[in-house]
């Protein structure tokens, strides 16, 4: 069996982003993959500094919760990732990890690290604004491509959502959990 990496980017209890997570990794979870969870606001994750140290080898000048999120990264099947939209973005601490993935675009400048391995986005925002997940949708791209990851761009759930609703009302929900079917489905098929 696989492993699933999850990176949630809701500081919220109640998250609506979180919940349609959960329901996406539920049948990944059934099917036996071992899911590993991260909430990036609940991390110790210090800023990249640009301080090129990673350019010749895979590891950072912090050590910090990165240190052992790298290699998973590396090795996981399917790496997916929750958020809010904030001021059109992701919220700070999940873009600190992502920065922080710079160690993996250039880990990836020297060897191949891509293969069978997708990356999922789920994305949740109050606002009714033309294209206001559009910057997050180019920033998964860019992330999941250098870290070796597939993007499943058609498969990524985009929500418009009130937070105060009750997440289980949210229609989206059974949306996650179908996509969560098709990538379990896709993985036992490359197992
Ligand atoms: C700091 C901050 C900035 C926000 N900026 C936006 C925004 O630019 N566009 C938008 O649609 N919603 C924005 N929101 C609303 C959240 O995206 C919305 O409440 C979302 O449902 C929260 O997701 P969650 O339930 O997973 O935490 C913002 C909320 C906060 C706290």
């Amino acid at each position: 069996m696989a492993l699933v990496l999850s990176l949630f980017g809701s500081p919220r209890d109640t998250s609506v982003s979180s919940h349609l997570h959960e329901r996406f990794l539920a049948p990944l979870a059934a099917a036996g993959h071992e899911v590993r969870r991260y909430a990036a606001y609940a991390m110790d994750v210090r800023p990249c500094i640009a301080c090129g140290h990673c350019r010749d080898s895979f590891s950072c000048v912090h050590d910090d919760e990165m240190t052992a999120l790298y290699p998973l990264l590396v090795q996981a099947r399917l790496v997916s990732v929750s958020s809010p939209v904030y001021f059109s973005g992701l919220p700070g601490p999940l873009k600190t990890v992502i920065d922080r993935c710079q160690a993996l675009w250039e880990l990836a400048r020297r060897e191949c690290i891509s293969g069978a391995r997708d990356g999922f986005f789920i994305s949740v925002g109050e606002g009714d604004y033309p294209r206001q997940f559009e910057p997050s949708v180019v920033t998964m791209r860019h992330f999941f491509n250098s870290i070796g990851c597939r993007p499943l761009e058609s498969d990524y759930l985009l929500v418009r959502a009130d937070p105060d609703a009750s997440p289980e009302h949210i229609a989206e929900a059974a949306r996650a959990e179908t996509a969560g079917i098709r990538s379990a489905t896709a993985m036992s098929g490359r197992a």
